[in-house]
């Protein structure tokens, strides 16, 4: 342990950076290649319930932990009539699908959703149409899901079989409208005030929901800053989160470099929390508006693979993740939950097949992909408190991101103050020179680890496939404690949990 590279992180119970919104731990469903069908709906399927529900992959779906689930959309959003998939399936349209170049048979749509949120444990996030459609439809689908009785819309919900309200919390005023490949896209005025008009009929609906104001698709858009600051400067009353969305790659393979990258998520979040309170300010408002990081993970191996079009579920946006991706995964959930006093909701996109944690053959077996691990995990233990920590390590130069610290963790304390999980990511490449972190605890007495998990070893583009998955976490030996501080080795290029349980000794 001697001539190990040491890092220190300090803790202390009266620190806290915020409690964790459970919904930061959300995720996505597109109408979008095999997300749909063939990933969570396959009637048909060995495993599928009676309303075509894959068993199979709604089990994945729990393990995973996902808590909210956005749906429909995604660009396919903004062409979507949710009116097509609603009533008795033979009389649903198909249509042509102009973001995807598919074709959409409607054969699932918001009730089939619904259930399966109900069958999975998740809570849905539905986001409404403004790229083709207006105000009054979006109106007119909250009615739809949410009113009670006794009007053409929720009567019409009753008559398709949903005797109770669907009671959907959470609503994305379209999607990524700052882009010019959005159907419908707009300049950030226009956006702003149908935007803001919306999402007035809509909680004049039901006052009970939450909405999103589309944010920049990513930070370097041109008109980033200024598309927040804009819309905000119309909807900041009517509205509750701003969304963001970043994708990550890892193309020229300058693992270093790959692994730097998820800075930008910090720099890309301190930004829009800077306009969001300008706004706040300039406004002299009491009210603050929140994050929604809506789509994150990495994207990029399936890019370029030519999918035939104009068909139904075509293999679209298929990436096989690699061990390296799970790592850069863990690496974005920690940055997360940074700054979990700002962001209240984030969607790990996607969920089944499509850039996802889970995949499936059609007709046949579903496994977890190398990213499913640090998300699934988070999830799990994440709950509670982020703690501010003092985290001590050294720096090393990347090609394009600068130095960077060689290690990144963040810890959560339960509500119940009896356990304290800690994440951790080694960014160190070389095999032969792991890292011990020291993790000094304060005003947490009897805390002790007791088990320390982790994912390392792996070559970087080491993959799970339907027939062999060999990436996933190990155990690690229980990290030594004196003192009231915990020695853990982190080997080089890994993600961590170390898992603390209070004792009755007084530490
Ligand atoms: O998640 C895939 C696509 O990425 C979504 O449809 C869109 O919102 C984003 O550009």
């Amino acid at each position: 342990m001697d001539g190990m590279k040491k890092s220190k992180l300090t803790l202390n119970a009266d620190f806290r950076v915020a409690k964790v919104d459970p919904r930061i731990y959300g995720s996505f469903i597109e109408h979008l290649g095999r997300a749909v069908y063939g990933g969570i709906y396959e009637p048909g399927h060995p495993t599928a319930d009676g309303n075509g529900f894959r068993g199979d992959v709604a089990e994945l779906v729990r393990e995973s932990g996902a808590t909210v689930v956005r749906y429909p959309g995604g660009n396919f959003v903004s062409g979507y009539n949710w009116e097509d998939g609603v009533g008795p399936v033979e009389k649903r349209p198909k249509r042509l699908e102009l973001a995807w170049n598919s074709v959409e048979p409607n054969t699932f749509g918001t009730d089939e959703f619904i259930k399966w949120c109900r069958a999975t444990g998740t809570e849905p996030m539905m986001a409404v149409n403004l790229g083709t459609r207006s105000d009054a439809e979006a109106q007119a689908l909250v009615e739809y899901c949410n009113h009670a009785s006794g009007t053409y819309w929720s009567d019409l919900r009753i008559a398709n079989g949903a005797r109770d309200p669907h009671g959907v919390k959470l609503w994305c005023l379209g999607n990524e409208m700052d882009g010019p490949w959005q159907i419908g896209h707009s300049d950030a005025r226009a956006y702003g005030l149908k935007a803001n008009s919306a999402s007035r009929m809509m909680k004049m609906t039901d006052d009970s929901i939450e909405t999103v104001l589309c944010g920049s698709s990513n930070m370097w858009m041109r008109t980033f800053g200024e598309w927040e600051a804009q819309t905000l400067d119309i909807a900041y009353d009517t509205v509750d989160y701003v969304s963001m969305h970043s994708y990550f790659d890892n193309r020229p393979g300058d693992l270093a470099d790959f692994l730097a990258k998820t800075t930008e998520m910090d720099d890309f979040i301190n930004g829009v929390v800077a306009v969001c309170d300008y706004i706040k300010a300039k406004k002299h408002s009491k009210k603050t508006v929140n994050l929604s990081f809506d789509e994150w993970n990495v994207w990029y191996h399936s890019n370029g693979t030519k999918v035939d079009k104009w068909i139904q579920a075509p293999p679209i946006l298929e990436d096989v993740y690699d061990f390296a991706d799970a790592v850069e995964v863990g690496l974005l959930m920690i940055a997360l939950l940074r700054h979990c006093d700002r962001v209240k909701i984030a969607c790990l996109a996607q969920l089944v097949n499509v850039i996802a944690p889970i995949m499936t053959e059609t007709g046949g077996r579903s496994w977890r992909q190398t990213i499913f691990y640090p998300f699934a995990q988070a999830a799990k233990y994440g709950r509670g408190s982020v703690l501010l920590g003092l985290l001590e390590t050294g720096r090393h130069d990347t090609s394009h991101h600068g130095g960077v610290p060689d290690v990144d963790a963040v810890a959560v304390l339960s509500d119940d103050g009896e356990e304290l999980t800690l994440f951790a990511v080694n960014r160190g490449l070389d095999a032969d020179d792991p890292e011990l972190l020291e993790v000094e605890l304060q005003k947490l007495p009897g805390m002790r680890p007791v088990e320390h998990l982790s994912m390392f070893g792996f070559a970087p583009d080491a993959v799970n496939t339907a027939d062999s998955q060999p990436v996933a976490p190990a155990l690690m030996p229980v990290p030594f404690f004196k003192d009231g501080a915990a020695k853990a080795v982190l080997p080089a290029m890994s993600w961590n949990v170390i898992r603390f349980k209070k004792t009755d000794g007084n530490g």
